[in-house]
């Protein structure tokens, strides 16, 4: 395998399925034999926890990185940055693929990591707030990806959705027409989600044969497919 390829997972919405999402792409690629490393940037914790709570089932080396929420210096702003960079290449030694877990807040630390990642995802709900935050976000990528010298490769995901609805298709081109991607493979609400992030485990552990499972295995190997894409 070539470079570690970098993940970053941040919006500023909260409880949409990031670290949801960390934990699922992190078992996938494990099972099919990758080394995976976590980052958790959020102040609070939670993925950290959840991989200590359940070592069995996340077997994943994690890095956390102090990451506190509403740095406004500039000065203070860029030190985050740069120890974002750093802490990213430490993680990657050895390693096939680095998640970064963010916090669901604003930091510059998380908009960088998702400027130098080799694929962004943005979780995102059907709600009317999370279109709002979404293009924010999306945008601020954008911005600092340019201060960088960066083009970054940043896809929505659809998830805790109802598919057969008009607003999920509303939401989708809605996003379209800001011309942000989404990908292919949304994640519709299943109890059975919950209830693996409840029991430490991802679905694929702890359902493996559910309708959960299978969504979340196509957006998995749409995730891959879209980094090979970036190789070339
Ligand atoms: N598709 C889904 N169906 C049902 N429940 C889900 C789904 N996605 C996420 N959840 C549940 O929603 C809750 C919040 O998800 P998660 O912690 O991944 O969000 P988050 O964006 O990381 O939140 P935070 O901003 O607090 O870090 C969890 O209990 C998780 O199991
Ligand atoms: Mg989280």
């Amino acid at each position: 395998m070539s470079e570690p390829k970098v993940i970053t997972i941040y919006t500023t919405k909260g409880g949409v399925g990031k670290t949801t999402t960390a934990i699922h792409l992190a078992d996938y690629l494990h099972s099919k034999g990758a080394k995976v490393a976590l980052i958790d940037a959020d102040e609070r914790a939670m993925l950290t926890e959840a991989v200590m709570g359940s070592p069995e089932n996340l077997p994943f080396p994690t890095h956390f990185f102090e990451n506190p929420a509403g740095v406004e210096d500039l000065d203070q702003a860029q030190v985050m940055i740069g120890a974002m960079i750093d802490k990213i290449e430490e993680a990657q030694d050895g390693n096939d693929y680095v998640i970064i877990d963010c916090g669901g807040y604003n930091s510059q630390a998380s908009l960088a990591a998702s400027a130098v990642a080799d694929l962004t995802i943005i979780p995102a709900n059907t709600g009317r707030f999370d279109l709002v935050q979404t293009i924010e976000v999306h945008g601020k990528i954008q911005a600092i990806a340019a201060q960088m010298g960066k083009v970054p490769n940043v896809r929505v995901l659809i998830s805790r959705v109802n598919l057969a609805t008009n607003l999920y298709a509303g939401f989708r081109a809605a996003l379209k027409e800001k011309e942000i991607k989404t990908f292919d493979n949304s994640i519709p609400t299943y109890t059975a989600i919950s209830e693996a992030t409840f029991m430490g485990a991802s679905v694929f552990k702890y359902r493996a044969t559910s309708p959960a499972a299978a969504f979340m295995q196509r957006f998995a190997e749409e995730a891959v497919a879209e980094l090979e894409k970036e190789e070339n």
